[in-house]
């Protein structure tokens, strides 16, 4: 009996261990207690480091910290000349220094490393040897994963090398604090003008970095502020470098090309001019003093306003390769963005094409680059929209250094209010088989260098983490940094194994949250580009602002070039040769033929290469307009299955991330509303061609606020117009309350109410609603999102479910308007409740 009850209390203790409350601070290195350790238990219980550089040390930090978390008993570090079995760590040469007869299985290229057990003295030890000591770090968070996935202490045995040189992230942080495309709270390097005195979070960001094999980090925007570069700036970096270091990850930051005219004092930025020449060594030099393992330069020039070469007749190789030369001597490397485009297209020039420009600028320039410049390509030829093709650059250089950019913010592809598991869209892009010369050249093996035998290459993510608790807001976007790693290190895994890891590591590995979190990740990025951007149109938002909500007209008309050309007739961007701009022939033969005819562009495409009739029937059947109508229903749907799928998670992970992240997937499930109807009805007012299922611009279950009797509230148009219901919502301007009323007419029943309101980034109104005059509920608008007037971007619905409702009841929704936001609602929609919240 009392045995029975140490067990019950051991159960207990692990299972609330399980579900203890988490912020997601830890991302996917909790180390949380093993649901069943035994397996492990003859696991050396001492870990020895044999070398005295941090990253060793770090590393037997880690394995001592994260062993003892995970198998509930201490884990120490020991002495190098105990007899006990041990966990040793260092570097192969050192290994094979400490056990003579041991070689590793397999040849390891740098930063590689290999796990593997030695017999020695009648006791087994387990090697964790690194090609160096980066390797050795990297080796040890291997294994600290496979034990947190509860694997088979056999397939801890392993030899890996990574895939590519350069695996950065890029970091769009301003000095003032704020971050370009961030939606995680403000920088963690900077605040006011500085580098912040706490680095506490740069140091366990390198440490997240460094468990999946990230090896730097650029800090700044590569919108730079010519500050970055001045004699006080640099020993403040210095501190950044510092916090990085013990974890293998190198800094780096992005320069403005106008710097020695900005801030070094002369007349000139030209890169030929011998005194700027002298500047940027001087300024290297002067870096590398402060930081020796200093990464290099990212470069944004000629681009959305930045100064660059062009402004003296230079070529982006004549200043790549300016820099480069002055951060050679010290081993540093130039990444030079090939996100080079002129803003000012003429929408009425049919030839005209931003996709086109990165390959007309670079291509020409192939064999004009230093050996450590690196060119770093968006995987699209636009800016990181739902779908694009592979770039075409990747195949056009053959005689320079690349490397893919990814964005791991969600900036055109849900801010990290939405769920969107990238690493599906990353492998396609990777996978994609580019034909060049006629064989298999998949963009991964470009970046690799492999292809074209260059000495170097990468991957670069542009990752915005911030000092929200959970680094990304959204707890399900870390399934993207730490995916971004993994296929960086190797590019050849699946998307669903590395949805599966990630998972087990951040959410346990319960059978049931495993699958129903991987069910929910991996068709995420088909669902949002159903409802946002199908058939290659890109990401539908608005382009101009805030990359958010709906907004399909934004995209024309203006000198951005993310056109997509839809008039009454047609719709989509001719890039064939044949006909249209010509984009389509930047592509090797094969893949430029393939997408060159209708008959064989796959349809996710057409409309990126094509401008066809709504008309046009698509390979899978229905029509391009029947299609969009259909894909925005079915991923409306399909964002709405995640809450129900998530519900089922409920008590078996902790109360806090089980709580957000239900929060954020209602959010979207009504956000993915607001885009099915807003673009289904531009569409159709473009086309002028009705659902042939009857479902757009007809909504029986809704009652329009406007068409309520309305007491203080008063009709306004929303901009743009299909972003309400109807186009019009009622809005509280001038008075401390204002109030809509209806009665119903529906037959007596269970039903669910939603209200559809706008929620402004500024104020936080306070709503009410009211049955037959008694209070049934009441809200506040206090989301943070992305605007401050009436649109997609603040459309958000408050949910009431289950309601008895009878034929005369009267409904009232009572809005009191609170610092610039004038509580607008939109429509109130009544439908039956589904049995499961009855
Ligand atoms: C996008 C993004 C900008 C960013 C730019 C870039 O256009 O919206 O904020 O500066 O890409 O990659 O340089």
């Amino acid at each position: 009996m009392r045995w029975l009850k140490l067990l019950l209390a051991v159960a207990l203790a692990l299972e609330c261990a399980s579900v203890r409350a988490e912020n997601g601070s830890a991302g996917w290195l909790r180390y949380a207690p093993l649901a069943n350790a035994q397996p492990y238990q003859s696991l050396p219980a001492a870990v020895v480091p044999l070398d005295r550089s941090p990253e060793v040390q770090g590393a037997a930090r880690e394995l001592t910290l994260g062993l003892s978390k995970m198998l509930g008993h201490p884990v120490l570090e020991g002495d190098s000349f105990s007899t006990m079995p041990e966990f040793v760590i260092g570097t192969v040469t050192e290994m094979e220094h400490r056990f003579p007869q041991w070689k590793p299985s397999a040849q390891l290229r740098p930063e590689g490393y290999t796990v593997a057990t030695v017999h020695d003295g009648g006791h087994i030890y387990w090697v964790i040897a690194g090609a160096d000591v980066r390797g050795a770090l990297y080796g040890t968070f291997h294994l600290l994963q496979q034990v947190a996935e509860e694997k088979d202490p056999a397939s801890f045995l392993t030899v890996s090398s990574p895939a590519e040189q350069v695996r950065w992230v890029d970091q769009w942080d301003n000095l003032d604090g704020s971050i370009e495309r961030g939606y995680a709270g403000p920088s963690i390097f900077f605040a006011n003008g500085h580098v912040r005195t706490d680095l506490t979070r740069a140091g366990a960001y390198a440490r997240l970095l460094a468990s999946v094999g990230i090896n730097g980090c650029a800090v700044n925007n590569v919108n730079a502020d010519v500050r970055m570069l001045t004699p006080e700036m640099i020993p403040q970096l210095a501190r950044i470098a510092a916090a990085f270091r013990p974890w293998g990850v190198r800094l780096a930051i992005s320069v403005d090309l106008s710097s020695p005219q900005a801030i070094g004092g002369l007349d000139t930025y030209d890169p030929k001019s011998q005194k700027v020449i002298a500047w940027w060594d001087k300024k290297v030099d002067a870096i590398y003093a402060q930081i020796p393992d200093f990464a290099g330069f990212v470069v944004k020039a000629d681009s959305e306003g930045q100064p660059g070469p062009s402004k003296y007749g230079r070529t982006p190789a004549d200043a790549a390769n300016m820099l480069a030369r002055a951060l050679k001597p010290h081993g540093g490397v130039l990444l030079y963005r090939a996100f080079v485009y002129n803003h000012h297209l003429n929408w009425r020039d049919p030839k005209a094409d931003r996709g086109r420009a990165a390959y007309d600028i670079f291509h020409p320039l192939d064999d004009k680059f230093d050996d450590n410049v690196i060119i770093q390509i968006k995987y699209g030829p636009i800016d990181f929209q739902v779908r694009e093709p592979a770039s075409p650059l990747f195949a056009g250089l053959r005689h320079t250094n690349e490397a893919i950019e990814l964005e791991i913010t969600q900036e055109y592809t849900g801010q990290q209010r939405q769920l969107v598991y990238l690493v599906p869209l990353w492998k396609h892009i990777l996978d994609f088989d580019m034909r060049a010369g006629g064989k298999y050249t998949p963009v991964k093996q470009i970046v690799e260098g492999r292809s074209f035998n260059r000495p170097l290459g990468g991957f670069a993510g542009v990752a915005n983490v911030g000092l929200d608790a959970n680094w990304l807001g959204h707890p399900l976007a870390m399934a993207n940094l730490y995916g971004f790693g993994r296929l960086a290190w190797n590019p050849n895994l699946m998307a669903s194994t590395i949805a599966e890891d990630w998972t087990r590591l951040t959410f346990g590995n319960d059978p049931h949250v495993v699958s129903t979190i991987d069910a929910m990740l991996l068709p995420s990025w088909h669902i949002y580009e159903e409802y946002t951007g199908p058939l290659g149109l890109g990401t539908l938002t608005n382009i101009l602002g805030s990359h958010y909500g709906p907004d399909p007209q934004s995209a024309e008309h203006n000198g951005w070039g993310q056109w997509i050309r839809a008039e009454h007739n047609g719709v989509g961007m001719d890039r064939t040769v044949a006909t249209g701009t010509g984009y389509i022939g930047q592509y090797p033969p094969e893949v430029a033929q393939r997408y060159e005819s209708l008959e064989t562009c796959p349809d996710d495409l057409l409309l990126f290469m094509h401008h066809v009739p709504y008309t046009h029937r698509l390979h899978s059947g229905p029509t391009v307009i029947q299609y969009i109508y259909n894909v925005h229903y079915a991923g409306a749907q399909g964002a709405a299955n995640y809450v129900a799928e998530w519900k089922s998670l409920k008590g078996r992970i902790d109360e806090p991330r089980y709580e957000h992240v239900l929060r954020l997937l209602t959010y979207q499930a009504a956000e993915a509303i607001v885009w099915r109807d807003a673009v289904n009805d531009w569409f159709h007012a473009q086309s002028g061609i009705a659902d042939a299922q009857g479902r757009v611009g007809f909504h029986p279950n809704r009652i329009e606020a406007e068409s309520m009797h309305l007491d203080g509230y008063v009709t306004v148009t929303a901009t743009p117009w299909e972003t309400a219901s109807g186009g019009k919502a009622v809005a509280c301007v001038g008075r401390m309350e204002c109030s809509a009323t209806t009665t119903l007419t529906r037959p007596a029943g269970i039903y669910t109410i939603g209200v559809q309101y706008f929620d402004y980034r500024q104020g936080v109104s306070i709503y009410t609603l009211l049955l037959n005059d008694k209070m049934v509920a009441t809200w506040k608008a206090d989301n943070t999102l992305p605007g401050n007037s009436i649109s997609g971007d603040t459309s958000t619905r408050f949910t009431l479910s289950p309601v008895e409702l009878r034929p005369g009841d009267v409904l009232k929704v009572v809005g009191r308007p609170n610092g610039g936001e004038p509580a607008p609602v939109d429509y109130v929609e009544i439908t039956p409740a589904p049995s499961s919240s009855r």
